[in-house]
């Protein structure tokens, strides 16, 4: 079994992965602080696949100790998640954010040098495209400055990674752009726990559903779309999962680095988002309209044809079964996973 290492392997979408990755014959060694994650996912994910991954609760800057993780095992790659992700917050605590997202990718690359490890996936976001000006998004296309030190440290990454593989030839590092990652593990075991009021509209929605906030509100209905609301492209994170393990055969190939959107290629707007929601689990969702949010691009979605053809790979679940399973996880865990 070939062991690979997952950084933020307890979070949203780390943890769907490590589910797949053991779906497929991986073994997953997870590294995690639980700083936005809680150790009780470890057990979840040993109910779900019969297997409990190795874990260490450290912080990847922390070179010591993850220099004991790299000598105990031997990685084929790194599948690196860690980071801190809040748009909002970022702005606000921008030397938290830089210090945290590149101290951890540099220290892990660092050990990954040492170490010989070559093979890398990080999660990158449609956020490096910045305010679309042409669409469907393409990965030939530009990267633009961010909005916010969160999206900063995501292009930042790619640009480090592109040095280090030009300098490094015999290195491969896929970047995956995520598009918007929705839905829950179907079990309802595993799903998205934003810690206080969610930033996501899903969480947020579901937090309605279940009855836990009275409304949502509508981040303004006066864009030029055809009804007013922003566009987004939302995959459910168990295909979303699934797009590591195709990019993980890829990196098999050695293709250096490479550059992949996960998306559907297919665009919804805030009020259909509500009504697939209302649609998948019978509920009305009240919502109200109110004032656009800053840093809001109005349309945003994948072009996924690059996917499709080199890592065989499509999302295939649909928008009503993610919103079934965001709200049937909702249900069974109101307050969390504990
Ligand atoms: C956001 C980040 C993106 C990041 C991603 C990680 C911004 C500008 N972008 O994406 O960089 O990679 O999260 O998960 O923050 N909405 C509402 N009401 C709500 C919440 C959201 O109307 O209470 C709307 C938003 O205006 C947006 C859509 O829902 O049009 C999706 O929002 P969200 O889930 O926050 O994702 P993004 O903003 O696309």
């Amino acid at each position: 079994m070939k062991e690979v290492l997952v950084t933020g392997g307890l979070g949203f979408i780390g943890s769907e992965t490590v589910v797949t990755l053991i779906e497929h014959g991986y073994h997953p060694v997870i590294v995690d602080d639980c700083s936005n994650a809680k150790e009780a996912v470890l057990e979840r994910i040993e109910t779900i696949t019969g297997f409990k991954p190795s874990f260490y609760k450290i912080d990847i800057r922390d070179h010591q100790k993850l220099h004991e993780v790299f000598k105990e095992h031997s990685f084929f790659a790194v599948l690196h998640f860690a980071g801190f992700k809040a748009v909002g917050e970022s702005v606000q605590k921008p030397l938290e954010y830089y210090e945290n997202n590149l101290g951890g990718a540099l220290s892990l690359l660092r050990l990954m040098k040492e170490f010989m490890v070559k093979n890398l996936i990080f999660s990158s976001s449609a956020t490096v495209y910045g305010n679309p000006t042409e669409l469907p998004l393409l990965e030939t296309m530009e990267r633009k400055e961010a909005t916010n030190p969160y999206g900063e440290t995501k292009i930042m990454i790619e640009r480090i990674s592109e040095d280090y593989v030009k300098a490094n030839p015999e290195w491969n590092v896929i970047l995956l752009r995520y598009f918007n990652p929705i839905g829950a593990h179907p079990s309802s075991l595993l799903g998205e726990d934003p810690q206080g009021i969610p930033n996501n509209l899903l969480p947020y929605v579901s937090q309605v559903a279940i009855g836990k906030r009275d409304h949502l509100t509508v981040f303004g209905n006066d864009y030029d779309t055809p009804d007013g609301t922003c566009i987004r492209d939302y995959l459910h994170v168990l295909d979303l999962a699934e797009g590591h393990v195709a990019a993980l055969k890829k990196i098999e190939e050695k293709p250096g680095l490479e550059i992949y959107n996960l998306g559907t290629g297919h665009g919804s707007s805030v009020l259909e988002i509500i009504r697939a929601y209302e649609e998948a689990t019978g509920l009305k969702i009240p919502y109200e309209i109110g004032p656009r949010r800053a840093g809001d691009v109005p349309v945003c979605y994948a072009g996924v044809e690059k996917a499709k053809k080199e890592l065989h790979w499509e999302a295939k679940r649909s928008l009503k079964d993610a919103c079934l399973d965001a709200y049937n996880f909702q249900k069974r865990n109101p307050d969390g996973i504990k």
